[in-house]
């Protein structure tokens, strides 16, 4: 049987159909924006918008924000036709398998890990961070670092990390409710969103009185910058063609990029979506406009509360709320709020990326690719609690015990890919099905697709050669899997390939 096999849109959509017993249809218009914010706001707003600005973009860190949305909206749209089209919990590993057959499906299966489960695992390092620095550094740094960290306190003596406690718990809290139903974590995550959302609006409304013109004179960085100064005593230098002007913009749109992931989880919820057809767009785009007008607006504010300088030498992971105690005078408590803000925030990403992780993998073990333990479901929530399970166990390797910076920028490239191969999936299925019925359809096909690949390679190809080395040896290691374990008990190759008609879907 050909590695091509395809699985045909009739059966996908019986299957999303047949709901009986599979998955819960509980999920509404408001709750997939909502779930969109909830994945999308998190540490890509508030830490990598101030190490944008400082080491690259300047102010003109919006206009990073700018351009990676674009690229987004892009992929979004093309999103937003297969989702409305096609309600199965695989989102982008589902539309590859209805296209361009398995072997590719199984390809987008296995980068999706790379966006969701290490997507989860990246951002439960920065809660744990967080929390650490909310509670007055008084977690023991062996408790809340990997063992790949270490570091040398004043008075000289060596830490190394153990073990990253904090980002445990914070896992193990929401895969429990994640076993515990559907709508209940949807719920969990309304009310973190407008907590969330709340707080940045007055974070802009308030500090919006405390930009300083000064510090948008020049809103790119000039090529003349002089450099900044580290605490250390040592130079940060702008002279670099990608620390300054466009090359620093371009350059800080592939580290903001990262704050944009987040709004594709919402397909894979489709299948328990009450309306996919109409809401899934909804669903997928109106988080993605909502979080982007937010994004310009923080961090036009942001670069013109401090000197973009300043997030290169100070602040850090804590860059918001060291902006609001360095510069707005009396508004200590904002910086508190803040904190909690993006404590809350951090927590509703996980949550999303989990969901997420557990739905492709459902899906994948629905086809036999994986084994039948990603797919049982609990006979009363009806939620997959063993796949919960087995991730948390996963994810939690990866949280414990690797270092942040590491597990980012894979997060990223897996993303980029799979918005790849759904940009592709829809030039290749409005080809060869053109009658089908689309609820909403991607504009200006093929020119829409074809600049939203183009976008996202240019993002891939500005990451560290390291992270792309990494990147590659997970692929190798999924296609091991692949011809050892899945092939072998794929149930399209056990039944033959099916060849759907467009009469299948009137
Ligand atoms: N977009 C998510 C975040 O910024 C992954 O944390």
């Amino acid at each position: 049987m050909s590695l091509f096999a395809k699985k045909s849109i009739s059966s996908l959509l019986a299957q999303a159909e047949s709901s009986e017993k599979g998955l819960k249809k509980t999920l509404n218009a408001g709750n997939l924006v909502a779930l969109g914010i909830g994945a999308i706001i998190g540490a890509g707003l508030f830490v990598r918008t101030a190490a944008a600005a400082g080491e690259h973009a300047g102010p003109a860190v919006t206009l990073s924000f700018i351009i990676a949305a674009i690229g987004c909206a892009f992929a979004g749209l093309c999103y937003a036709e297969f989702a409305s089209m096609i309600p199965i919990a695989g989102s982008a590993y589902t539309y590859a398998y209805a296209t361009m057959g398995e072997l590719v499906a199984w390809i987008i299966g296995w980068a999706l890990i790379l966006e969701y489960a290490l997507g989860a695992a990246t951002v439960s390092i920065s809660w744990s961070e967080y929390l650490n620095l909310l509670v007055g550094n008084s977690i023991p740094y062996e408790w809340c670092h990997s063992p790949f960290e270490s570091f040398k306190d004043a008075s000289g003596v060596m830490h190394h990390g153990i073990m990253n406690i904090p980002a445990l718990f914070i896992l193990l809290l929401l895969s429990l409710l994640l076993i515990k139903g559907t709508q209940e974590s949807a719920r969990v995550n309304m009310i973190i969103v407008i907590i969330k959302v709340s707080i940045v609006i007055v974070f802009i409304a308030i500090g919006w009185k405390f930009i300083n013109p000064a510090n948008h004179a020049h809103y790119l960085i000039p090529a003349d910058a002089p450099p900044a100064i580290l605490p250390n005593g040592s130079e940060y230098s702008y002279a670099d063609f990608f620390r300054h002007g466009w090359g620093g913009v371009l350059t800080g749109a592939g580290i903001v990029f990262f704050a944009f992931i987040g709004f594709d989880a919402v397909s894979t919820t489709a299948q328990e979506a009450k309306n996919p057809k109409k809401d899934m767009p909804i669903g997928i785009l109106g988080s993605l406009v909502i979080c982007t007008i937010l994004y310009i607006l923080f961090s036009y504010v942001l670069t013109g509360v401090a000197p973009y300088t300043d997030f290169v030498k100070a602040g850090k992971e804590a860059s918001v709320a060291y902006a609001i105690q360095t510069y707005m005078t009396n508004y200590e408590w904002l910086a508190k709020l803040v904190s909690f803000a993006i404590l809350l925030g951090f927590s509703s990403v996980i949550l999303v990326m989990l969901m997420g992780q557990s739905r492709v993998f459902y899906t994948m073990s629905s086809d036999g690719l994986l084994p039948k333990i990603f797919s049982d479901l609990h006979p009363k929530f009806r939620t997959p609690y063993k796949s919960n399970m087995v991730l948390f166990v996963f994810v939690g390797l990866f949280a414990a015990f690797v270092p942040v910076s590491v597990a980012g920028d894979l997060t990223s490239i897996g993303t980029l890919f799979a918005f790849i191969l759904v940009c592709l999936g829809i030039i290749i299925l409005r080809k060869k099905q053109p009658d089908l019925k689309r609820p909403f359809r991607t504009p200006l096909v093929p020119l829409v697709p074809i600049l939203g690949m183009i976008v996202c390679t240019a993002m891939i190809v500005g990451l560290p050669g390291e992270t792309l080395a990494s990147a590659l040896i997970w692929m190798i290691l999924g296609l091991i899997i692949y011809f050892a374990y899945s092939r072998k008990n794929s149930k399209i190759q056990s039944m033959g390939e099916i060849i759907p008609k467009a009469s299948d879907f009137e």
